[in-house]
Formats: structure tokens, sequence, C-alpha cells
């Protein structure tokens, strides 16, 4: 058997398309893009945030799935493949796996953290008519026992460990069938709720009439950093699930499944939330406790509380999940493919180091936000950054080509072309640079 063949091999169209997207909708979607929103005032910066996803993500989605194909490597395989074992392109490869470690050490005790919301909302800790602070103390209780959260933090850890030792076909695509299709019902049902509330058609109006005066610098930035984070590029993880596609795979199109669902699923998440928020009187730029602190008050006035509560916890919990695999599949894929390690040992040991890295997020908040900001705001922008000016600039475009296999349209590659040549890499550094300071927008 070679290399190539015992790396593991999607196992069929819809497999590749829900654990993609499994990666690229999580707490990016459900916590993140709501909060966010709020913090900037809805409807212009769902606006921006729209565009980053067309002009920034898309492009660079097909750049990142398209690497993986042609390679059938890891990041760092990918790019030595490419360009050869001494060339400094990867650099963009290794950053990328230093950076599934530091997303998926934080990531993991947010995602503990609803772990701790369904197991409250199961012993009927959030009840009916049990006053605002009572509820809100809940969160603030957590959020200040790191025993507890670190904890939680294990369990989840345990369970990603779990899924990405059963490796790439019977491990993550057979979990992602199942997490994804639950997720998209539980959504389907607090939809159906959120719709008969009477806060319902003010949280439609906050997420889609734009306030352009609110379109500031701070905002662009904020909104494309999370257009990396929320599709899960710029570190390789679309990269290295490229990278179990097949020959015949259809890289347009299912790269276009996966923004679609990603982007439908982050504006459903806030069509849920805001009309929560209104009914409720809640304050909806609570910032990153907004859905902890805030969604439970609701959910604590409410006879069925306890369940919707539960419901919405799970629904999160599914989300952290099928993205958590996928960022600790960056690392598993470089230790296997590159210093040949045994997939199970790669998916325990490596999963043990981020434990131990999540340890420190969970017990000071200072530290969580350090390595937030560090992921989000400068290695994947930079991350992406090199994918696109290599996608662009660099990759020889007979492997390109080959990876397209002819689906993507003449035309449509020559406007992908210059896209990814010209706007994206521009749009980036230009941020990227307002953000350090370079210059000043
Ligand atoms: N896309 C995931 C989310 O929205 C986070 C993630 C980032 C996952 C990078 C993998 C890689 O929550």
């Amino acid at each position: 058997m070679n290399a190539t063949s015992n790396r593991g091999m999607w196992g069929s169209r819809l497999g590749f398309v829900l654990a993609a997207s499994g990666s690229a909708v999580g707490l990016g979607n459900i916590w993140k893009f709501p909060y966010i929103t709020g913090e900037y005032g809805g409807g212009a910066f769902v606006l921006i945030y729209l565009f980053c996803i067309l002009l920034v993500g898309l492009p660079i989605m097909y750049a990142e799935l398209l690497m993986g194909k042609v390679t059938q490597k890891d990041p760092v395989g990918a790019f030595k493949y490419l360009q050869g074992t001494n060339s400094s392109w990867q650099i963009v490869g290794w950053m990328g796996v230093i950076s599934a470690f530091v997303i998926l050490s934080f990531y993991s005790v947010v995602a503990g953290w609803s772990m701790a919301f369904v197991a409250r909302s199961a012993v009927g800790a959030i009840n009916y008519d049990m006053g605002v602070e009572a509820v809100k103390g809940l969160f603030t209780a957590l959020y200040e026992d790191p025993f507890e959260q670190i904890f939680w933090h294990l369990m989840f850890m345990i369970m990603v460990v779990g899924i990405v030792s059963g490796g790439v076909k019977k491990g993550i695509e057979r979990w992602s069938e199942i997490l994804m299709p639950g997720l998209i019902l539980l959504l389907l049902v607090l939809m159906g709720f959120a719709m008969t509330l009477e806060g319902f058609r003010e949280g439609v109006r906050f997420m889609f009439s734009a306030d352009f005066s609110q379109v500031t610098p701070p905002a662009v930035l904020e909104a494309l950093g999370h257009s990396f984070f929320t599709l899960s590029l710029g570190m390789g993880a679309m990269i290295t699930y490229g990278s179990y596609l097949p020959e015949d795979a259809n890289i347009p199109r299912g790269g276009m499944w996966i923004v679609i669902l990603d982007t439908g699923i982050a504006l459903l998440a806030g069509l849920i939330i805001f009309p929560i928020v209104f009914t409720f009187d809640l304050e909806s730029g609570a910032g990153p406790g907004l859905i902890f602190s805030t969604l439970p008050v609701a959910f604590a006035q409410l006879p069925a509380g306890g369940i919707l509560s539960a419901a919405f916890f799970v629904l999160l919990g599914f989300a952290a999940l099928s993205s958590a695999i996928s960022l600790l599949e960056v690392a598993v894929a470089f230790f296997h493919d590159e210093l040949g390690w045994d997939r199970r040992l790669a998916a325990v040991g490596l999963g043990a180091v981020v434990f131990l890295l999540g340890i420190p997020s969970a017990a000071y908040g200072q530290f969580f936000d350090f390595m937030d900001n560090l992921s989000t705001n400068y290695l994947l922008p930079l991350g992406g950054l090199g994918v696109s000016v290599y996608a662009g600039w660099v990759m020889d475009r007979e492997d390109m080509n080959g990876a397209f296999g002819g689906k993507l349209g003449d035309n449509v590659m020559r406007i992908w072309l210059l896209i990814i040549k010209f706007v994206t890499p521009f749009l980036v550094l230009l941020v990227f640079l307002n953000k350090i300071g370079v210059i000043k927008v």
C-alpha cells in the first residue's frame, strides 16, 4: 500500500460536503456571528460580511480545496509537493498547523461551556420564573470556575479524539453525517419557535436593514477576519479535507455548497437569536457572553424553557464538534503524512497537547482573548494571504486546471483567477496593515 492509499478518502460526495460544511459551521456561526453582528450594529455589518464571503472567502475556499486535491497531502506536504522540499512556501502550511493547536485549545473551552449548559438544562437548573439575575449568574459562576471549565474541556477533547482516531471515512465522515442533519433539524425547530415571538420582525429588521454610518474600519476588519474563521480558511483545514477527495470530485460545486450552508446557517442563527433578544428586552451588544448569559434569561421565562435551552446548547455542541474534528485533523494529517505517525497515536497525543494548551484559556479570560485574537486577526488572515497569493501568482496553471477537471467554465475560471490574483490578496493585505497600524484608514 502506498502512502496515498492509507491516508483515507471520502466515501461519497455528500459525505464530503457534510464533513467540510461541518468544519465550517461551528461556534463561529452560532456563537460568534450573532454577537459580533450585535456589537457592530446589525444590518450594515451583515452586508460587509456577505461581501467578504464572496470576494475573499469563496475564492480562497476554491484555492485550498484545489491545493489539497492536487497534492493529496497535509498543508505542509502540499506546499512541499508543489514547490519542492526546500521552498519557503511551506511556512504557510506550518502556520496552519500551529493555528490548529491555537484555535482548538480555546475553541474546546467554549464548546465545554455549551456542554455545561446542556447539563444544567437537563437537570432543570434553567427553569421557569427563576429571576433574571439568577439566570445570568449561571454563566458567571461557570466562567469563574476554572475547574468546571477544564472538566468540560476535557470531556469535549475526548470526543474529538475519539472521532478523529476513527479515520477519515469511519470517523469524521460518519459522524458528520449524524451531526450536520441533527444540527439543521434543531435549527429549524428553534427557528419555528423564534417566528412565534413578537420580537421576530424587529430581529429581522436588525439583521437586514443597513445603517451605513455603522460601516467603520473596525467593522470591516472584524467581518474579514470572521469570514476566514467561519469558513475554516487560512489554516489548511480545507487543504486537508480537499486532500481526501477522489479524482472526479467537483470542487466548484462542493465549495459552493460549503459556503452556502455556512452562510445560510449563520443567518439562521441570527434570526433565532435576535428575535429572542428583542422579545425579552436583552442586550444585543452583550459580547461573547451573548448566548450564554442572555439567551438563558429568555429560556427561563418560557414554560418549556428547559427543553428549548437543552436543544439550543446541544445544537451548539454539535456544531462545535464537527468543526473541532477538522482542527485536530489538520495536525493529525501533518504528523501522519510528514512524520509517519500512526493516526490513532497522533490523535491521542496531539489531543492531549491541545488539552494542556487550553487549560490557561479556561482559567484566564485574558489568555483566552489573546489566543482568539492571535488566530482570528493574525494567523488566519496571514495564512489566507499566503494561499491566495500562491494560487493567484505562483501555482502552476496545469495543476490548477487538472484539479478543477474542467468543472469550472472558462469564463468563471477567468473571473476566479482575476479575483484571487488582484482582489483577494489586496483586500486582506489592506485590512491586515490597518490592523497592525502600518496604514490608517
Ligand atoms: N469554522 C469554524 C467555526 O465557524 C471554526 C474553524 C476555524 C474550524 C478554522 C476549523 C478551522 O466555528
